[in-house]
């Protein structure tokens, strides 16, 4: 087995909670223009690009827009989001994360952030976690969204280590796909039902140390 000398985190709904905060400012957008909208939907959006979610709600609606109205729905749906961010504080980290990267760095395992969203940097400010990672990819510096596997393919390169040695932790359904498409292994963050194409799945950080995750890292060779 190789072994495990990088960990790929996911930002929303891994180490913050920001999935809700989407859910509300999508469906003021999917209010307005009639679409019927609900939790079990943004389910589908999780990992999912801010245009690629914008084209499911309008699919789920048939609604077409024109390329103007389209880019006012982003533009409008991004800044109720940043309405939501911006009281964010240090105590919106998971359970369990600040101690988990806390012990990731004092180990030889490296830290990296795969994130579809342009708003990555700014959200680990707030909650006070940007420090802890060497590398950080999101979405303004890729042009393939997931599932595809830009976004850790990219990680893996800045950090200069090859995907077999890395581990990417997902609560997203085309997260846990991009992993795969990149060569690499997948913790669900979630739950196991609904993550099941993971290599392996945890509800949360809470009580996660590194020898677990080495426990799973050496389960899945
Ligand atoms: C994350 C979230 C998605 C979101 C995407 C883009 O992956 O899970 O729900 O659509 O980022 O976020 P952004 O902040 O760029 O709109
Ligand atoms: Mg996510």
């Amino acid at each position: 087995m190789n072994p495990l000398q990088a960990c790929i985190f996911d930002l929303d709904g891994v180490i913050v909670d920001t999935a809700h905060f989407h859910y509300l400012s999508w469906k003021a957008i999917a209010d307005e223009l009639h679409i019927p909208f609900t939790i079990a939907d943004n389910e589908h959006l999780k990992g999912v690009s801010r245009a690629d979610s914008l084209n499911f709600l309008l699919k789920l609606g048939d609604v077409t827009l024109s390329p103007e109205a389209f880019e006012d729905c982003m533009k409008r749906k991004n800044e109720q989001f940043l309405t939501f961010i911006a009281g964010m504080t240090p105590a919106d980290a998971l359970n369990g994360i600040p101690e988990f990267l806390e012990e990731l760095k004092q180990s030889a395992v490296r830290i990296a952030l795969g994130s579809a969203s342009k708003n990555a940097v700014l959200i680990l400010d707030r909650i006070g976690l940007t420090h802890y990672f060497e590398v950080l990819i999101d979405g303004n510096q890729i042009k393939n969204a997931k599932p595809a596997p830009d976004v850790f393919l990219k990680g893996a390169e800045g950090l200069e280590i090859l995907p077999a040695y890395c581990l990417v932790f997902e609560d997203g359904i085309a997260g846990i796909e991009a992993a795969h498409n990149a060569g690499m292994k997948a913790v669900g963050i979630g739950d196991k039902n609904i993550l099941n194409m993971a290599d392996a799945v945890m509800p949360t950080f809470e009580q996660c140390t590194l020898a677990t995750i080495q426990n799973i890292w050496q389960s899945m060779s």
